[in-house]
């Protein structure tokens, strides 16, 4: 099987690549990058007027499968990746029962095969998720985890932290945690600010999630673990990365769009369909959020996609689920409001969604370099369109962008060298 994509504008940031040239695909790997390369009997795609990007790497995904397959199931969330230009991804193990040991792990990988899309499942720290007892570390890493974590539910347990720690840099896995005290944020809606006094509920103070993050530096230092902090949403939260960084702390962190986008008067605005944890914050932490990216505190764009049912999301703010859909959306909203606004090079914005999350796991992805898988996301970056949930393959419709124009439009999503994703899958006019 072989492909050449003719005619595109081709950035790799992991190599300094940019620039019109033609990249040749053989038997899945790139086998080759250069100017005119003659295609002879190979199938030509022509990519005029498109970016073509390695494929997106996202580190913070929930799939639901198993066990809450109504919200999403492996299919229907690698669908929406394809849809959105996302080739390899980290799920998250907060499924029914947790994916906290290697059976659990196979059974995702093995759903994942069919689809194309790289699905990396990561394993829980603790078993059940119940922050009690530690997993089985080595076992999971031989299952081919990347990454430990406990994700949707913070480790409150500061000794059995530290433990999971010890462990995971004896093994060199990282730790993905979600910040965010527990006893501080219960089952709180919304930030603990001006849309909490609004709507006279308890909030979830951005101190709760400044703390754990703090905590989190710490005890990477004491113990040496690489401990990535998920979802970061609040000034001060990447200041401590940002200085923990400076001290050579092995600290790293991630955001997501809707944390560079929209503040906590979403929630006034939209209710439960803007209810997400860590909550929208103030515009003073979207600015620092924009710092953290445009600086390199923060290393990474995710999209924390975390698809629940209509039904679940219409109840009332205090009762539904939180969480927002986010494959489907997150390179326009990334072109749109990090590249479109003039805050950061698009070679930038590529590499935080690219060549820097796949280096956080060490991953052998997230680069055009020849040898390498060939995953590639070719994209028109000035096109506009109109974020439209009815037209999401993802089962999950909760997104509070819907109705929202953006600027930045996926073309072709390419997996090992197979296109998983073309303009005869899109749901609307090209
Ligand atoms: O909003 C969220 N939803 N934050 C999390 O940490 C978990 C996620 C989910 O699983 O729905
Ligand atoms: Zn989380």
């Amino acid at each position: 099987m072989r492909l050449l994509i003719r005619g595109g504008r081709i950035i790799d940031p992991a190599r300094g690549v940019d620039g019109r040239l033609d990249v040749l695909i053989e038997q899945g790997k790139i086998a080759q990058i250069g100017e005119n390369i003659a295609a002879g009997e190979t199938p030509v795609l022509d990519a005029a007027g498109l970016t073509v990007a390695p494929g997106l790497v996202d580190l913070h995904v929930h799939l639901r499968e198993p066990g809450f397959e109504a919200k999403e199931t492996v299919a229907s969330g690698c669908a929406a990746a394809a849809r959105g230009g996302v080739t390899t991804l980290v799920a998250m193990p907060n499924t029914r029962p947790a994916t906290d040991c290697p059976e659990l792990v196979a059974l995702v990988r093995e759903k994942a095969g069919p689809t194309g899309v790289n699905v990396l499942p990561a394993g829980a720290v603790t078993v059940g998720q119940r922050g009690e007892r530690l997993t089985d570390f080595r076992a999971l890493k031989a299952a081919g985890v990347p990454a430990l974590t406990d994700d949707g539910v913070p480790i409150q347990n500061l000794a059995l932290l530290r433990q999971a720690m010890r462990e995971a840099a004896a093994l060199d896995l990282p730790l993905l945690d979600h910040c965010e005290d527990r006893d501080m944020v219960r089952n709180y809606a919304v930030n603990e600010g001006a849309a909490s006094v609004k709507l006279g509920l308890p909030g979830r103070p951005a101190v709760a999630e400044e703390l754990q993050i703090m905590r989190d530096v710490m005890l990477a230092e004491d113990t040496g673990a690489h401990v990535h902090i998920c979802h970061i949403s609040t000034a001060k939260g990447v200041e401590i990365v940002r200085r923990a960084k400076a001290r050579g702390v092995r600290v790293t962190c991630e955001t997501c769009p809707q944390y560079f986008t929209l503040t906590e008067e979403e929630v006034l605005r939209q209710g439960a369909m803007a209810r997400v944890n860590p909550p929208l914050r103030t515009q003073a932490d979207v600015d620092g959020i924009r710092a953290g990216l445009a600086d390199g505190a923060i290393d990474a764009i995710v999209t924390d996609h975390a698809p629940h049912t209509a039904e679940e999301k219409a109840k009332p703010l205090t009762d539904a689920p939180s969480g927002m859909v986010g494959l489907e959306t997150s390179l326009a909203l990334a072109l749109t409001g990090l590249y479109h606004s003039g805050l950061l090079p698009l070679s930038r914005v590529l590499a935080l969604m690219t060549a820097s999350p796949a280096a956080l796991l060490r991953l052998d992805k997230g680069t055009l370099a020849p040898g390498r898988d060939a995953d590639l996301v070719l994209f028109d970056p000035d096109q506009e369109w109109t974020i439209d949930r009815t037209q999401f393959v993802s089962k999950g419709r909760n997104t509070p962008f819907h109705g929202r124009t953006v600027r930045g439009k996926v073309k072709y999503t390419i997996s090992r060298g197979t296109i998983i994703y073309s303009p005869a899958d899109a749901n609307e006019p090209a």
